[in-house]
């Protein structure tokens, strides 16, 4: 049985003030869901600082992104060991933003994943296709190419422990949720792309949806045979909203 994952994608939002009210609803409520595996992933600046709050809780934390690098010259960047240092378990890599905007190729990507991997932190890859890519029958082949380019890096095996993310594009922020069918089909794909390499490895990894998840969709979407949770952006902002969408995963 895999545990279902929800995990709260805050991008560039919150402030101490903010990110304190955020932490102490969820923590309060989150007595409230079982058997759910509950993430958090602040801005880098507040992680530390929402470790602490978390601390003695259920509620896992961990970055939005992570450096290809172990160590060095790299102004900006945050190393894998830093994470670890203070606590990180799992680090987002390929999130589409950060491929559209901030260069991360498939192959940046792969590296991100290998240094997180190779510094003890679990990385969440996100894969997922563009409208266009979708409307011209591509979704699969686009999905594919950002998880082969993984898998070259660093093998099958290292999927295990992994979770991957797929997070259809059009669906980001935008409101438009994929059907619970649409996710499941490329969720089904990917865990069948996954088996052919290994089954084992297959049957183990989570397969999360990202894409306008709310509470009053979670539900259907989560109870799809290869959905084992969510990357949930906008609607992690608020403890109330997150807490129900965890709860939809249990
Ligand atoms: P959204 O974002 O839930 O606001 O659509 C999901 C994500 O980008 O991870």
């Amino acid at each position: 049985m895999r545990k279902p994952l929800v995990a709260g994608n805050w991008k560039m939002n919150g402030s101490r003030e903010s990110n304190n009210t955020l932490i102490k609803g969820i923590v309060d409520r989150s007595s409230q869901v079982a058997n759910v595996e509950v993430l958090v992933c602040p801005s880098f600046v507040y992680i530390a600082e929402v470790a602490k709050q978390l601390d003695g809780s259920t509620v896992f934390f961990g970055s939005q992104d992570v450096a290809k690098e172990e160590v060095g010259a790299y102004t900006g960047e945050v190393s894998v060991g830093m994470l670890k240092d203070i606590g990180c378990t799992y680090a987002i890599v390929g999130h589409s933003e950060r491929r559209a905007l901030f260069g991360d190729t498939d192959h940046i990507v792969a590296q991100k994943f290998a240094a997180a991997q190779n510094g003890g932190i679990k990385p969440v890859l996100c894969v997922g296709e563009l409208l266009e890519e979708r409307e011209s029958g591509q979704t699969e082949a686009v999905v594919e190419r950002q998880l082969q380019a993984v898998v070259d890096l660093v093998g099958i095996s290292a999927l295990e422990n992994s979770v991957v993310a797929y997070e259809p594009v059009w669906a980001i922020g935008t409101g438009k949720t994929a059907s619970p069918q649409q996710a499941q089909d490329v969720h089904a794909f990917i865990r069948s792309w996954i088996s052919k390499e290994d089954a084992a490895v297959a049957e183990k990894v989570r397969i999360l949806y990202g894409g306008s998840v709310k509470a009053a969709n979670a539900k259907e979407l989560f109870s799809q045979t290869d959905i084992d949770g969510g990357l949930i952006g906008g609607a992690s902002l608020a403890a109330d909203e997150f807490i129900s969408i965890c709860e939809a995963a249990g």
